[in-house]
């Protein structure tokens, strides 16, 4: 067979050979091909378990067909997004922080645009990155030719990593080292511990003092309960100057299948380059203007229910509901005398792994013996090693009866 002769992005080839949440499922079908039987109980990835909340179904219906009403169909939309959705995250979600509408970019989830926003760097920016972390920062970089060859010892040579342990209570700290563009989630994703305010400051002040970009993924900050906790890192002082944050309507409002996320970039948020001062806002306006068309329009209204009265109640209802599915889990797996971290303000749960097990062969050991689907806590950095993520995304009876089949064990 003939091959074509194109270089390709060599940096692929860095990659580990499947993605994690692929890998998963590969795993998954690998065991129902071998029992067809088997009924799959799944705590793996977080994908929501209830429907969309009905005020937002009623938007998306309603928005559809005037899709097919000669005098009411949008063609093309804006790239940032509609003018109706910005304004009222910037009166809802950023109320008192004096965000505006035209410092919001809407998209088609956050993974989107954590990914992308590498691209209006240069390609030798030092990325740091907490481990461990949600797949796609790591990966993204690699693509970007922003690490250099896996270590022996685990990880990529040429990146920043913040160890998230139990010893630091899974924190991700500055690191006496430079960074450039950092990568931060809070809830975490996969420990479920979210960030204090006094770290954000310590980070705020670490961006300032580096004159570092700070890239906070706030996609689960729907679950935080604790008042102490910061709701967007732009409640920290300055933090305007130094922070981008990207958030989802994919867990609070289960936009998983339906797609809307948005991303704010301040314009205070300004870089000097080469003699010269440059927005990032105004280039990532210039990017999404070349690049992107934008999410429809249904999705687009759709969203903006989610701030309707009923819509917040709703959305409300799903997350309480995700956050006592993790009471449930948490307080189970504790009685079968696991240990678990997380789970109060985010919908994740970080579980000690048996001695005689690492991350991988516990996740082996649970999918044959108990049919359950987890992620191994080392599929999220090498740091994760010794640890399980379980999600509390899963139905009610899923995580009853996972708590069943391992006591069962
Ligand atoms: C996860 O399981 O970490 C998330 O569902 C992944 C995602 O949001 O893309």
């Amino acid at each position: 067979m003939m091959s074509a002769m194109v270089k390709l992005n060599h940096h692929y080839q860095k990659l580990q050979p499947n993605y994690l949440f692929t890998e998963v499922e590969k795993k998954t079908e690998t065991l129902l091909s071998r029992e067809p039987g088997a009924k799959l109980l799944h705590l793996g990835v977080g994908d929501i378990s209830m429907p969309l909340p009905p005020a937002v179904v009623e938007e998306l219906v309603q928005a559809s067909l005037e899709m097919g009403d000669p005098k009411k169909f949008r063609g093309y939309g804006p790239s940032q997004g509609y003018l109706f959705l910005r304004e009222k995250v910037a009166k809802h979600d950023y109320e008192n922080l004096s965000v505006s509408p035209d410092e919001i970019f809407i998209s088609d989830g956050a993974n989107t645009d954590l990914a992308n926003l590498q691209e209006i760097f240069a390609p030798d920016v030092r990325v740091a990155l907490p481990d461990p972390a949600y797949p796609v920062y790591l990966d993204t970089t690699i693509m970007a030719g922003r690490t250099r060859l896996p270590l022996k010892t685990g990880g990529y040579g040429g990146v920043v990593y913040l160890p998230c342990l139990e010893e630091n209570g899974f924190q991700p700290l500055p690191p006496p080292t430079h960074a450039d563009l950092i990568y931060l989630c809070s809830p975490h994703n996969p420990t479920g511990v979210a960030m204090t305010r006094p770290l954000l400051e310590q980070w705020v002040d670490y961006a300032k003092r580096h004159r570092s970009i700070l890239i906070l993924d706030a996609a689960y900050e729907a679950y935080i309960n604790d008042p102490e906790i910061p709701h967007s890192i732009y409640e920290i002082e300055g933090a305007k100057e130094v922070a981008i944050e990207v958030k989802s309507f994919s867990k609070n409002a289960g936009f998983t299948g339906l797609r809307c996320s948005y991303t704010v970039i301040p314009h205070q948020l300004r870089v000097a380059d080469t003699g010269s001062i440059f927005s990032l806002n105004t280039l990532w306006k210039r990017r999404q203007d070349a690049k992107t068309n934008g999410v429809s329009y249904p999705v687009q209204r759709a969203a903006a229910a989610v701030y309707t009265e009923a819509g917040q109640a709703q959305v409300k209802g799903l997350v309480t509901g995700y956050l006592e599915r993790a009471k449930v889990l948490g307080d189970g797996l504790r009685a079968l005398r696991f240990a678990v971290f997380g789970g109060v303000n985010a919908p994740y749960l970080w579980m000690g792994v048996p001695e005689r097990f690492n991350s991988w062969s516990f996740f082996d050991y649970l999918l044959e013996k108990a049919h359950l689907v987890t992620l191994p806590g080392s599929g999220f950095g090498k740091t994760g090693e010794g640890y399980m993520r379980l999600t509390s995304f899963g139905t009610k009876e899923a995580i009853a009866q996972a708590l069943e089949r391992l006591k069962a064990l």
